[in-house]
Formats: structure tokens, C-alpha cells, sequence
């Protein structure tokens, strides 16, 4: 080898000893971020390192859920008391790798509108307590119930801080509306990034799972009120309808791809059984608050016509109008007639995305975000159609995914206001936001808007027989960890007359 030669060999040796000290550097800032989140919980040694929850109330019980770090037997105890002096039920399953060692315990035979205690026990040790409550009775004459709901906490834009102040209110359920994981690649420039590719297997979704379940806040939350969940699209994939993939996923691996997403949603929400069933899994379900309301839970992604003129925000076109357009399908459709006519005082339609119209084109034009309720005007037309000529009972709308608070008066085409819905911000989503969104603002000024934000929080409703009160707690950053949380605006509705009034 002559000079030259070794002085070349010397310095592409130098190269590749550059190159593997930057892959290990590389390999060494993933294990630490990794170290900070979900993988270092696997490993922490603690028997129930994602946490534990509580789900669906009914006036005899609610779920219990947990997932072991390990398989084999997990008991259940549920008490009156915070000590578990007076334990009132207990039970025992089989934590089964098959389904990452989920337990969803269905809890039966406790008493009607009360707080109990539960935890997990297998022989390494306890799991934390958590605090749960049950429904009011049937026919029960209910004076009062406190909703809070969230969507949309993207871990990588940013700190869940206003779940920590979620926790330090006082409800008696949490709904979350869906985008509890997104399902992205690492972006740029974000808070906490998501240190993998995008998720396309139940490996992935497990994984992402784990990786927001890492966080302590939203463990915290979970363990000190019941949820009731529905997923949007970033379970599985962005704008999804169906089965239909909006981008992301060739069409043909599409289903087994939503399929493995389902499976890892059912493996970590505290939802009642029975769970995936082939590729689908049927969540739309109504929860009973004695007289005072039904909170149905609707599912805008599984049986919906795929996005008309293109999708995303996009001109009118004439695919948009046809009359089979939909977003619940007719078996959901039908469902949630007859729910509607039972006669709570206030029918609660929680669900994912805008029912209102928005037309983001001021002037003669018209363009409308097509992966909302705005895509399917017939099936819109359908359910307030539905509400005007039944005289449905007090219909509130309760709305995640567009990251921005919104109040709206929900109108017939006659222009009647037969319903109200409150569209509720992101945890964390979009990061700190802003008073007006950017992507939205241009829609302000037509009538039905009542109020628009464009900040990060949760809104908290108290329902009582005369009136509904809505108040949109906001904190001013999520790019920061430690942000305080502020009531930003409060709206009344009452009973009778729909339309909200601001206090
Ligand atoms: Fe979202």
C-alpha cells in the first residue's frame, strides 16, 4: 500500500469510526428519551407500570382497567373507603399476553351514584388506588352532574398540564373525544418527540400506547374519575372513513392496519366488553345519568362515506350534496333515534368531529372542511331533521378533533337553532395556539358562531334540570412545563330553549 493509499484508507477509516460514533450517539439520545417515557416503565419492575383506570358508570358499576407487567392471575378489590377498610367487592382474571395483559374487570352489584376505591393486586405488589363513581338510579330524580372532556393530547407538542388541573377539578365523569395517541412519525421541531416511525402494526400501536401512558399526568387523571372514551382518527390513521385510508397506508393493508389499531385501543381504555370483533369493533353506546341525561357516544369514523370533493378543506362540489352521504351509518343512525325519544332532560351527543357548518370562503365562494360533518350535509340534515320534528329533549353536541373551543347554534337548512354544541380544544395539540386559529379564523362571523379560541385546556359542563352551564378552561402554554389555568369564557343554555347565552 503506498502513501497515498494508506492516507486514504486512514481517513476513510476515520469516516467510519466518525459514522459509528454518531450512530451510538444517536442510538444513546433515543435510549434516553426512550428513558424518560415508555420503555423505562416497562423496565421500572412495577407490577402495573401503565397505570389504572375506571370507564362507563352504570348505576351498578363501572370497568376497571389495568394492564399487568406480566401474565398470570390479577385480583381486584373495590371499596367504600379510601383505606379499603371496607372492601365490597372483589374478583380475580387472567392477565393474557394475547392482549398485552389488559384486564377490564365489568364490576356489578355496588350502590347508585357514589364514590368507590379500587386497585390491583398480583403477588409483586399493588397497583396505586383509584377513585371511581356509578351513575345515578334509573327514574332517579338527579339534581346535578359535572362533565368534563378532552381530545386531542398530542404528546410531542407539548406538556399534558391541563390534565394535572383536569385532576384538581371536581366531576363526576371524563370523556375523552378522541386523538388520545397520535399515530405520526417524529416532526419537527416538537416538545417531546415521538421517538418512532410511524405506527402500522400492533407492535407500533402498543408501543405508542406506552409511550403516553408514561406520562403522570394523564395516569393521574385516569386513576381520580371515571372516563368514557371514543376514539377519532389518529387511533389509527389521519382521516380515515371506513375503511378507507385517507394517505397514509396503501388500501389493500389498510384494514389489517385499522384492525391491529382497534385491538391496541381496546388493550388500554377502560371500555366494557366485548371488544374487537373481526375487523370491527362497535363503541357507540349510551351512558343513563337517572333523568337527567344520556350521554350517547357516537362513533364518526367506522361507518362513514369516505370524504367527498378530495377531502381535507376543499371547494364545494356537487359529491358533497348526495343525499347517501353519512357519518354514523343507518344502524348507528337508527340507534341513536331510539335512544334520543327515552326523555332524559338533556341528550349529551358526544362525538368527534364539527357538526356545524363552517364555510372557510367568505364571500360567494364556498369551501368547507370536508372531513367534518360539513363532508355529509345529508346525514347532518338527517339527525337535526330528526331532533326538530321528535322535539328531541334539550340536544347538547359535545365535539373534540379541531383543536379550537367553539360554541355554535346547531340550525336546520330552514335556519331554525334545534340543538347547541360546544366544541371543545386540544390538550396539547397545535402547541400553544392562539386567540384566533389560523386555519379556521376565516369561517367568523356567520351568525350560528356564538364564540371561538384557539388555546389549549378542557371544558368542564354542569347539568342541572333548569339550566347547562359550559366553562372553557384554557392555559395560556403547553411548549413550557407549570402553565396556570384560566376560565377564558362561560356560556349558559337553558333548558327548553336551545342556543347558548355567555355569562
Ligand atoms: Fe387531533
Amino acid at each position: 500500500m503506498g502513501f497515498r493509499n494508506a492516507a486514504k484508507a486512514e481517513s476513510i477509516h476515520a469516516l467510519f469510526m466518525q459514522r459509528r460514533y454518531h450512530i451510538a450517539m444517536n442510538r444513546r439520545l433515543l435510549l434516553q428519551s426512550l428513558a424518560g417515557a415508555g420503555l423505562s416503565r416497562a423496565a421500572s419492575g412495577e407490577p402495573f407500570p401503565w397505570g389504572i383506570a375506571s370507564g362507563d358508570p352504570w348505576p351498578d358499576g363501572v370497568v376497571l382497567w389495568t394492564r399487568a407487567a406480566a401474565a398470570g392471575e390479577v385480583r381486584w378489590e373495590v371499596a367504600e373507603d379510601e383505606a379499603f377498610s371496607k372492601v365490597v367487592k372483589r374478583g380475580a382474571m387472567r392477565a393474557d399476553p394475547a392482549i398485552g395483559h389488559a384486564i377490564h374487570a365489568e364490576v356489578r352489584g355496588l350502590r347508585p351514584a357514589r364514590w368507590y376505591w379500587y386497585r390491583f393486586i398480583v403477588a409483586a405488589g399493588a397497583s396505586e388506588s383509584g377513585r371511581t363513581k356509578t351513575a345515578p338510579a334509573a327514574g332517579d330524580r338527579t339534581q346535578r352532574l359535572r362533565i368534563a372532556y378532552i381530545s386531542c393530547q398530542k404528546y410531542e407538542d407539548g406538556y399534558f398540564t391541563a390534565l394535572s388541573h383536569l385532576a384538581a377539578e371536581d366531576v363526576d365523569l371524563v370523556l375523552h373525544l378522541g386523538d388520545y395517541i397520535y399515530e405520526g412519525a417524529c416532526g419537527k421541531n416538537k416538545i417531546r418527540p415521538h421517538p418512532y416511525p410511524t405506527a402500522t402494526t400492533l407492535a407500533d400501536y402498543r408501543q405508542r400506547y406506552e409511550l403516553y401512558k408514561s406520562d403522570a399526568a394523564l395516569r393521574k387523571l385516569h386513576a381520580r374519575f371515571p372516563f368514557a372514551v371514543v376514539p377519532d382518527d389518529h387511533e389509527v390513521a389521519d382521516d380515515y372513513a371506513g375503511l378507507i385510508p385517507d394517505w397514509d397506508s396503501p388500501a389493500d393493508v389498510f384494514p389489517q392496519r385499522r384492525r391491529d389499531a382497534y385491538q391496541a385501543y381496546w388493550e388500554n381504555m377502560p371500555l366494557r366488553g366485548p371488544g374487537p370483533r373481526g375487523l370491527e369493533m362497535p363503541m357507540f353506546r349510551t351512558l343513563e345519568f337517572g333523568d337527567l341525561a344520556d350521554v350517547h357516544m357516537l362513533d364518526t369514523r367506522q361507518y362513514r362515506t369516505d370524504q367527498p370533493c378530495g377531502g381535507k378543506k376543499a371547494k364545494n362540489c356537487p359529491e358533497r350534496e348526495r343525499p347517501e352521504r353519512t357519518m354514523l351509518g343507518t344502524g348507528q343512525q337508527s340507534w341513536l333515534e331510539g335512544k334520543l325519544t327515552r326523555g332524559a332532560r338533556w341528550n349529551v351527543l358526544a362525538q368527534q368531529v364539527i357538526l356545524a357548518t363552517l364555510d372557510l370562503d367568505p364571500g360567494p365562494d364556498e369551501s368547507y372542511p370536508m372531513d367534518k360533518w360539513d363532508g355529509s350535509p345529508a346525514g347532518r340534515d338527517r339527525l337535526l331533521n330528526y331532533i326538530q320534528a321528535r322535539r328531541i329533549s334539550n340536544p347538547v353536541v359535545l365535539t373534540g378533533d379541531n383543536h379550537n373551543n367553539w360554541v355554535f347554534d346547531l340550525r336546520t337548512r330552514g335556519g331554525e337553532t334545534v340543538a347547541t354544541e360546544f366544541v371543545g380544544t386540544s390538550v396539547t395539540s397545535n402547541m400553544d395556539g392562539a386567540e384566533v386559529s389560523e386555519e379556521y379564523g376565516s369561517a367568523l362571523g356567520a351568525p350560528h358562531i356564538k364564540w371561538h379560541n384557539s388555546q389549549r385546556g378542557y371544558v368542564l359542563c354542569e347539568l342541572k334540570p333548569k339550566t347547562w352551564t359550559t366553562h372553557f378552561r384554557v392555559v395560556p402554554y403547553v411548549t413550557r412545563p407549570g402553565s396556570p389555568v384560566i376560565t377564558k369564557a362561560s356560556f349558559v343554555i337553558e333548558a327548553g330553549r336551545a342556543g347558548a347565552v355567555r355569562t
